[in-house]
């Protein structure tokens, strides 16, 4: 477990690289943490990283969107907010189209609002956003 301090977007977006950097065999990132506590912000770096080159918005209203790379191990980023589901379970996984990008090895999926699994997916990664001030974060990553 790590935790880290993010004083600017700039720390964020550094901190998302070195994420990216250190995924070992785990393709897999689940984000938590409150409202505006710089989820998606984290998203959109990671996306920034692949070489994702379409505007990646929060996914809110749609659930899930899926970008194109340009990265040599991922082709695709899967971005998921489950923001509005209450409780997504195994079933929930596989209607929901998700399950078969977990198995995927060539797509990278990111869960924001992964407080909404039931369970914890096996073999991911956790990162934990915390507001400590305005343009504080503390960012735990496990
Ligand atoms: N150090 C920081 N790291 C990330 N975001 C920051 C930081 N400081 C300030 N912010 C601001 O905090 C906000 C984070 O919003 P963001 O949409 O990323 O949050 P979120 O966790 O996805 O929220 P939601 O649950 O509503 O989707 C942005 O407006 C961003 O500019
Ligand atoms: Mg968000």
């Amino acid at each position: 477990m790590k935790i880290n301090i993010s004083k600017s977007l700039e720390d964020t977006n550094k901190l998302a690289k070195n994420v990216l950097a250190n995924l070992g065999d785990k393709k897999l990132l689940l984000l938590q943490g409150d409202l505006g506590s710089g989820k998606t912000t984290f998203a959109k770096a990671v996306a920034q990283h692949l070489g994702v080159e379409d505007v990646v918005t929060s996914p809110t209203f749609t659930l899930m969107k899926v970008y194109k790379t340009k990265h040599k191990q991922f082709d695709r980023l899967v971005h998921v907010d489950l923001y509005r589901l209450d409780s997504v379970g195994v079933d929930e996984l596989v209607e929901l189209g998700l399950q078969e990008f977990i198995d995927d090895s060539k797509s990278l999926v990111l869960i924001e609002w992964s407080e909404r699994l039931e369970k914890k997916i096996e073999n991911s990664i956790q990162i934990i956003f915390d507001i400590k001030k305005d343009k504080e974060r503390e960012i735990v990553v496990k």
